[in-house]
């Protein structure tokens, strides 16, 4: 099941308001939800432009406002993780989450991992995603103070 599934399956009726973290530059799963009559708003520095996104980190909106945040792969990237799930706490009272134990991975699984991005950049060399590199040295600074 692909993370807009697993959301869909988890989700209150509409017309609740849901807020996507870290949508990414493709746009999350803002379309999806709001074609099924949410409100809908995706965050992320690398968001989409136009009508349902914001270009922002999470941590510069007012909490409060939403029945439900979802985030897909984004939990990594927040640093310190127990501060910013405190943040996002305040920011609704269920949080849907698709993420991974960053601390627990190992060597095998970093380099697994890279060698992914690696075949990536070979495959689609002219579309880097945005924010792909910096994202990257985040990892790697995170993985040495551990
Ligand atoms: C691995 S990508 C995942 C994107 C998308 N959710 C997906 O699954 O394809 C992580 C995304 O989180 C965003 N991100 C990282 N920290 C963030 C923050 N504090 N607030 C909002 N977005 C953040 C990054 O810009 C990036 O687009």
């Amino acid at each position: 099941m692909d993370f807009t599934g697993f959301v869909l399956q988890h989700l209150p009726p509409p017309p609740a308001r849901v807020l996507e973290v870290g949508c990414g530059s493709a746009g999350g799963v803002v379309p999806a939800l709001a074609a099924l009559g949410y409100e809908a708003l995706g965050v992320d520095p690398d968001a989409p432009e136009g009508d349902g996104y914001v270009r922002a980190r999470f941590e510069e909106l007012e909490p409060g406002r939403w029945d439900v945040v979802v985030a897909g792969r984004v939990l990594h990237h927040v640093w310190p993780i127990a501060e910013g799930l405190d943040r996002l706490a305040a920011f609704a009272p269920l949080l849907l989450v698709d993420e991974f134990a960053s601390d627990r991975i190992d060597e095998a699984a970093q380099d697994w991992y890279e060698a992914q991005h690696r075949l990536w950049q070979v495959a689609r060399p002219a579309t880097p995603p945005a924010g792909a590199a910096a994202a990257r040295r985040r990892w790697r600074r995170a993985r040495a103070s551990w």
